[in-house]
């Protein structure tokens, strides 16, 4: 597995998301020994950048890599997230940066991974109520402090960027990215390599679509995030499902999955970009850890790149508020 550094942070190429094994996907917290067997899976194959947040589950998703990780501490770089979860009183699902709901956030992620400090405690959405400016001095006296290492966020515009890392240096941004989603492209991916920011592409997978096992949202549990996704929704659906084919008919060229096709773009964008897919599988992480070694050809490359936009926005309405783009 091939390295890169997110500013001073050196990180596996290909991370592991562990959302899915607590939350947002059918099956999600069914299975939590083969969700541990998998993040082992992942030390193993040289995967050690693992991506989770206070708000997952709320809290499970930070208790179960704790168990996970128990022995294993030291061989990982551990990102989580604070600010979707309100302790003032509000709870989970409001935004809430303060520098206070910080301090109380750190310490609850901090027992619930069961360590001293975290490599990469990223800002989880930008909260209109708070300057950046607040934020990243809280995170900063964190950093001091030795609790944290280094200081990310997510979904946030190149304004927000600029504001955040002159007060306390940016290692890394979070955003959605992969062959469905060029959104960063246009503003923030050239505003980090101004910076010296690295770029962490959330969903690489378009949260499954990519690659190309989902035929139809029939299976899909009652809770499962994607329900409501306008991407899986109706004629989105089938556009898209189109799209899924066309990676599907270049991983057949290259003698790779699609799910390697999708990751191994992502690769090919620059060397500052770590992306973290998502699974809860031993045979998936094994899968997309793989795609390290997946080379595009550059007629391959430009025919991924040109790809129609995918159908749909991201998120619903009411989620697209909460992203700066
Ligand atoms: N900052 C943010 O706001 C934000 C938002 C969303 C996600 N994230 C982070 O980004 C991580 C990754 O994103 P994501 O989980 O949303 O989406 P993703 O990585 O694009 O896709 C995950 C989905 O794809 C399936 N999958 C994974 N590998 C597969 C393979 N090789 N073949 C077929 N299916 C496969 C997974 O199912 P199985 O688990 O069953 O394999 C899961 O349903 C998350 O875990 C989370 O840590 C951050």
């Amino acid at each position: 597995m091939r390295h890169t550094h997110l500013r001073d942070l050196e990180v596996s190429r290909i991370g592991l998301g562990a959302m899915g094994m607590s939350q947002a996907y059918t099956g999600a917290g069914t299975d939590e020994a083969e969700s541990i067997r998998t993040v082992h899976r992942a030390l193993e194959l040289g995967v050690n950048f693992i991506d989770t947040a206070e708000i997952y589950g709320p809290y499970t998703n930070e208790e179960l890599l704790g168990r996970a990780l128990k022995g294993h501490r030291d061989e990982v770089v551990l990102a989580t997230k604070f600010g979707m979860v309100s302790h003032g009183g509000d709870g989970p699902g409001n935004l809430d940066s303060s520098p206070a709901n910080i301090r109380t956030a750190v310490e609850g992620s901090l027992a619930r991974l069961d360590t001293d400090h975290i490599d990469l405690y990223y800002q989880h959405r930008v909260d209109p109520n708070v300057p950046i400016e607040e934020t990243a001095g809280a995170v900063g006296e964190l950093i001091a402090e030795g609790k944290v290492r280094a200081f990310g966020l997510s979904e946030a515009g190149p304004d927000t960027i600029r504001r955040a890392n002159a007060v306390t240096p940016v290692s890394a941004v979070q955003s959605e990215y992969s062959l469905f989603t060029r959104d960063p492209e246009a503003r923030v991916l050239p505003a980090l390599r101004e910076l010296g920011i690295g770029f962490v592409p959330f969903s690489p997978l378009g949260r499954g679509f990519l690659t190309g096992t989902i035929r139809s949202t029939d299976g899909f549990a009652e809770d499962d995030f994607r329900r409501d996704n306008p991407r899986f929704i109706g004629d989105n659906f089938k556009h898209n499902l189109a799209l899924a084919d066309e990676v599907q008919a270049v991983a057949a060229e290259v003698g790779a999955t699609s799910a390697q096709v999708a990751i191994a773009w992502l690769l090919a964008q620059g060397d500052d970009i770590a992306p973290i897919p998502g699974t809860k599988r031993v045979s998936r992480v094994e899968e997309n850890a793989a795609a390290d070694t997946v080379r595009l050809t550059p007629a391959h490359l430009e025919r991924l790149t040109n790809l129609p936009p995918a159908a749909g926005t991201t998120h619903t309405e009411a989620q697209m508020k909460m992203l700066e783009r």
